[in-house]
């Protein structure tokens, strides 16, 4: 495969995301009884829902006899999830697109690859016109074997989602491979190996925290991991925290619910982290500008930069700076007159459940005397994140160095 598609496909990956938009897989599937197994599975592994929330997709559905076999092998959900995932590709197929593909051959990337566990090529589809208007796909790490063939159109509409019935499963090892539950998840291995080593060491080296963490695995977890050059850049500040001062705020950067980055899109406001504990709030705004995602405390702002995991019910993404609870930290410019910090109901805070956490915890913090109750603004933000700041430079060269990291991922 050439470079620059793959450069191509890792771009798309970017752009695909996008909020609610008018589809339902669930009905739509539904008036069509020999793929009700198919859509039965969508629902269980909760592919619908990321189906629904996508746009120029493909839905390759196989019928009940098709699932039976696969059901036969007793995979996991897990494994069902992504088998199936790699039954969603990432473009818009319809009938007449798959019979005049450019050069007879194409690559899709998949939901399998999106999720970010599938290795190498193994995330990709390879769909081929055969002589004779024979319409073939077959995963991309399956050694050229195109054995599961176009049947018929399903449903249309374009170019939102397209989906189509295809002759049998696409075999794939790799997505048939036994599949970890979410508590045989390495979290700090993933973080580790994908650019931040340095907080994933730091947690490690925390076991309080790493503890939260594991005992959130299973119910569900969002991590916002601080990329390297930023995290060390602020480790002086880290250590100058007290002992409880660490634990909460490593937690500060895991929330007690699965995430999904179009989730983190239409929910706006507030959100609770593994470190809330009663009136330690150490909560977190989340708030969209455009496509992007950002988190912001009265300390400062950051920018979702990256996705390294997204299997419900985990998700691990990475920021471009260390996000400060205003819990530990003051703003660093000087206070103007406290304005009246926005009202925000607490209702607002419900969106995500209470960490489950079994200790309590002293006042953690030497700076947490009381909040630095500063306006959001820049001042503030550029002052408090000098060091975060020194060594990065902003978003844009942290998601192309992240998409250039990908892309000798899959070579
Ligand atoms: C999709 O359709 C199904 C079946 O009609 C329904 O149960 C489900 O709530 C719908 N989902 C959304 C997000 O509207
Ligand atoms: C199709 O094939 C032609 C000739 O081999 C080549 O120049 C062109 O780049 C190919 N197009 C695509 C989209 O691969
Ligand atoms: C798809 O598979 C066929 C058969 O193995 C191969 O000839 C073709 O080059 C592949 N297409 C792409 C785009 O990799
Ligand atoms: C595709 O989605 C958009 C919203 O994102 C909607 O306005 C449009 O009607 C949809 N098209 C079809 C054919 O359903
Ligand atoms: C998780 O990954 C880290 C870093 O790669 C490794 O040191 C550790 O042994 C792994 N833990 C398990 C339980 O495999
Ligand atoms: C550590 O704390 C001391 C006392 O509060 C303060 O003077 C110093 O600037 C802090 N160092 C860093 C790196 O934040």
């Amino acid at each position: 495969m050439q470079q620059r598609q793959q450069l191509f496909l890792i771009l798309s990956l970017f752009l695909v995301f996008q909020t609610s938009n008018g589809h339902n897989i669930t009905r739509l599937l539904a008036k069509h009884p020999s793929l009700s197994t198919f859509n039965h599975y969508l629902t269980l592994t909760h592919l619908a829902q990321e189906i629904n929330r996508r746009t120029t997709i493909t839905v390759l559905a196989i019928d009940n006899a098709a699932m039976s076999s696969l059901l036969s092998k007793n995979p996991s959900i897990y494994t069902m999830k992504n088998i199936l995932s790699l039954h969603v590709l990432l473009d818009y197929f319809g009938a007449k697109k798959l019979h005049q593909i450019t050069n007879g051959s194409a690559l899709a990337a998949t939901m399998f690859q999106a999720t970010g566990v599938a290795p190498g090529v193994s995330g990709f589809v390879n769909i081929t016109d055969f002589k004779g208007g024979k319409v073939g796909f077959g995963a991309e790490d399956n050694g050229g074997s195109l054995d599961s063939f176009f049947i018929k159109s399903v449903e249309e509409l374009p170019y939102n989602i397209s989906v189509i019935q295809i002759s049998k499963p696409l075999p794939s090892a790799v997505a048939e491979a036994p599949t970890p539950g979410p508590s045989e998840l390495n979290i700090t291995g993933i973080m580790s190996a994908h650019g931040c080593k340095v907080f994933a060491d730091t947690l490690l080296a925390n076991p309080g925290a790493m503890g939260t963490y594991e005992d959130n695995v299973n119910g569900g977890l969002a991590v916002f991991c601080p990329l390297d050059d930023a995290f060390k850049a602020f480790l002086p500040k880290f250590k100058n925290l007290t002992a409880s001062g660490k634990e909460s705020f490593l937690e500060f950067f895991g929330v007690p619910v699965y995430q999904s980055l179009s989730m983190l899109k239409s929910n706006n406001g507030l959100m609770n982290t593994l470190a809330t504990d009663g009136a330690s709030k150490f909560d977190f705004t989340v708030q969209n500008d455009g496509e992007e995602v950002t988190l912001k405390t009265k300390i400062n702002t950051v920018k979702i930069t990256g996705t390294l995991l997204d299997e419900q019910p985990v998700a691990i993404y990475t920021i471009d700076k260390v996000l400060m609870p205003r819990e530990l930290f003051k703003a660093a410019a000087p206070t103007p007159a406290p304005a009246p910090a926005p009202a925000l109901a607490p209702e607002e805070a419900a969106d995500a459940p209470k960490a489950s956490k079994s200790k309590s915890k002293s006042a953690p913090g030497p700076a947490s005397d009381s909040p630095a109750d500063s306006p959001d603004g820049d001042p503030a933000d550029q002052a408090a994140d000098e060091s975060a700041a020194a060594s990065f430079k902003g978003g844009r060269f942290v998601a192309v160095g992240l998409s250039f990291m990908l892309m000798l991922w899959l070579l």
